[in-house]
């Protein structure tokens, strides 16, 4: 995963720049972090590494400052943020390739500290490099993989410039993977297959980074790097072009729609709690906004013979609820797939067939990797992504933006939410009942108003203090709500990191209710629809066997220890219900001291395999 973030312009405080795109990056993985800056030098101490005809005057020295773990507030404003210079690159990492140790941190340099080089990906062939050029007398000083780059492009620039250095020596790795190389002369080239990569052009300055997230608060224009594709940029502006031939390729910049407060904390505490709180709009703008872009998908889904669902965690629950809502409002059997299985179901697919890949990042890799695997044989690409020009926006045939603004929490909530009120009104248009459906959605987004409200909060913050010290917990629902039980089950795990189950409520005899002994919580979703009966039927089974059953219903029973109250919005209940999980999920982390926001080990987006 990592975040890659670089500058280079008019002003001279590069170092301090990095570091806060750096943080707004923290999200794609934050094992620890690191930053180059070229310090400029009145005397050039490296007399032939003048780079592509750079001036020999303009040599500086690389100097690099690296950490184990997040960035610290702190550190924003150390002695190294204040280094006079004009370029820098930085990365936050998650680790694929050696331990969480400073040494491993990027940028990694080559034997003679002529470039610094940050990596997101896996180089999968740099064992038989590394030998290579350890025989070669190179001095590696990580167990990355990545380091193998840099000594790689010291290697070639032993025969050609930095640009073409740099562009022969990434040709030469095998895998998915973005890179950024920062050279003596203060220029940056960058090299991306796989990996994203952005460029953001300014006045007089130019950024690079992982997510255009990081860009926005210095300019919205920004330029989109395809596989195959790489560029040059310095003081004089940016150059993008092929890998393979060099050629230079002209790009035209995109326009960023979302504003720079979408991407501030404001007054909440956590970027979790702000997301749970933007969904009521969320869900209200797909209402009101929508209506000619998702008739336009369920016209490709009635045409298609076959449509197949594809997502990750949080997005293949929201799949998984499109495949239940299909069935009862439109009568359609839409087939559903976790992202990293779907390679081993492409076997029966044609050009007729349709695929909705559905992703909050657009760059997790088993959904990259689906849609390449249905392009092959042709197939039709639809896209839900919430993230404007990313990875799979760009491959896409049919492509809707979830519209909720950047999502920059670890865990998924308003992109879930947000999946979930288009895949309502797609069910419904196929219907001829986008109107009905519409009406719906509008109270759906009321009713999480409600959810949202002080004294109701309140509630949800003593239920989880009440059970916070529990080892595990479990979920329970039926139908729609079967996936709303497998959602809330992976929010309460990643951020409190309390083993949590979802399960089928109808599969509790199965075997899963020997798990429960007394006191046991238990989350039981039982919404105004037909799966009322059973559900509780369920509940009171677990009860009689001590369980702790805390109700997420518009009805009353008995069975209920404690009951979350929620409006009855019919075939809208999962857009509703898991608002009141992620509260619980939220207030759970607070109990036990973890940060919601970037929960251990994880990354926002699973950009490696
Ligand atoms: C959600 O809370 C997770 N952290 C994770 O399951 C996520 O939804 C998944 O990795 C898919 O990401 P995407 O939507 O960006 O493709
Ligand atoms: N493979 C590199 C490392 O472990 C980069 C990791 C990544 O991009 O996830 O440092």
């Amino acid at each position: 995963m990592c975040g890659i973030f670089g500058y280079i312009g008019a002003k001279n405080n590069a170092a301090k720049l990095v570091l806060e795109g750096l943080k707004a990056l923290e999200y794609r993985g934050y094992d620890s972090w690191g930053v180059a800056v070229v310090r400029e030098q009145r005397t050039p101490p490296y007399a032939k590494a003048s780079a592509d005809g750079a001036n020999s005057k303009q040599l500086g020295k690389i100097v690099i400052e690296k950490r184990v773990g997040k960035i610290g507030d702190s550190f924003l404003n150390s002695k190294f943020s204040i280094i006079n210079s004009n370029a820098a690159i930085g990365h936050t990492r998650w680790a694929t390739h050696g331990g969480v140790t400073q040494a491993n941190a990027h940028p990694h340099t080559d034997c003679n500290n002529t470039l610094a080089l940050v990596h997101n990906g896996i180089v999968e062939n740099w064992q038989p490099l590394k030998t290579q050029l350890m025989s070669l007398g190179h001095k590696f000083r990580s167990e990355t993989d990545t380091e193998a780059i840099a000594h790689l492009v010291e290697e070639e620039m032993k025969k050609r410039g930095f640009v073409g250095s740099v562009r022969d020596a990434f040709k030469k790795l095998a895998g998915l993977n973005a890179v950024a190389v920062l050279s003596l002369d203060g220029q940056i080239a960058v090299a991306k297959n796989g990996s994203p990569i952005c460029l953001g052009i300014g006045k007089k300055e130019y950024f690079i980074a992982s997510d255009a997230v990081a860009i926005l608060p210095h300019t919205k224009k920004v330029v989109f790097l395809e596989d195959g594709q790489g560029a040059l940029i310095n003081k004089g502006g940016v150059k993008v072009f092929d890998l393979n031939t060099g050629r230079p390729i002209v790009k035209r910049p995109t326009h960023l729609k979302w504003s720079v407060e979408a991407v501030e904390l404001g007054r909440y505490p956590h970027y979790m709690l702000k997301e749970i709180y933007e969904q009521p709009k969320v869900i209200l703008n797909i209402a009101e906004n929508y209506k000619d872009q998702i008739g336009g998908l369920a016209s490709l889904i009635k045409e298609s013979y076959g449509t197949y669902m594809v997502g990750c965690g949080t997005a293949a629950y929201a799949a998984l609820v499109g495949s239940y809502l299909f069935s009862r409002i439109a009568a359609r059997h839409v087939n559903f797939s976790v992202g990293s299985e779907f390679g081993y179901l492409t076997h029966f697919l044609t050009p007729k067939s349709l695929v909705i890949a559905l992703s909050q990042s657009g760059e997790t890799i088993d959904i990259i990797d689906s849609v390449r695997a249905a392009k092959e044989k042709s197939a039709k690409i639809a896209c839900l992504v919430n993230n404007l020009g990313s990875t799979l926006y760009r491959m896409s045939d049919y492509k809707i933006l979830l519209g909720a603004g950047p999502e920059k929490c670890v865990c998924a909530t308003k992109s879930y939410v947000a999946k979930l009120t288009i895949l309502l009104l797609l069910a419904y248009a196929m219907n001829d009942g986008l109107v009905g459906g519409t009406q719906l959605v509008r109270k759906a987004s009321q009713a999480a108003e409600e959810i949202l409200k002080k004294k109701y909060v309140e509630d949800i913050k003593k239920l989880a203090q009440k059970i916070s010290k529990h080892d595990h917990i479990y979920v329970i629902g039926r139908g729609l709500n079967y996936p709303t039980a497998l959602e809330a089950a992976l929010k309460i795990k990643e951020v409190s990191y309390i083993h949590a189950e979802g399960f089928a409520a109808g599969e509790l005899k199965h075997g899963v209710i020997a798990l429960i002994e007394k006191g046991t919580p238990v989350l039981v979703f039982a919404p105004n629809d037909e799966t009322y009966e059973a559900i509780i039927s369920g509940a009171t089974e677990i009860k009689s066997r001590g369980g702790f059953i805390i109700g997420v219903s518009p009805k009353s029973d008995p069975v209920f220890d404690v009951r979350l109250p929620v409006a009855d919005v019919g075939d809208a209940s999962p857009i509703v219900n898991v608002v009141v999980a992620q509260l619980l999920a939220y207030f759970l982390a607070l109990e036990r001291k973890a940060d919601p926001d970037k929960p251990r080990n994880l990354a926002k987006s699973v950009t490696v395999r």
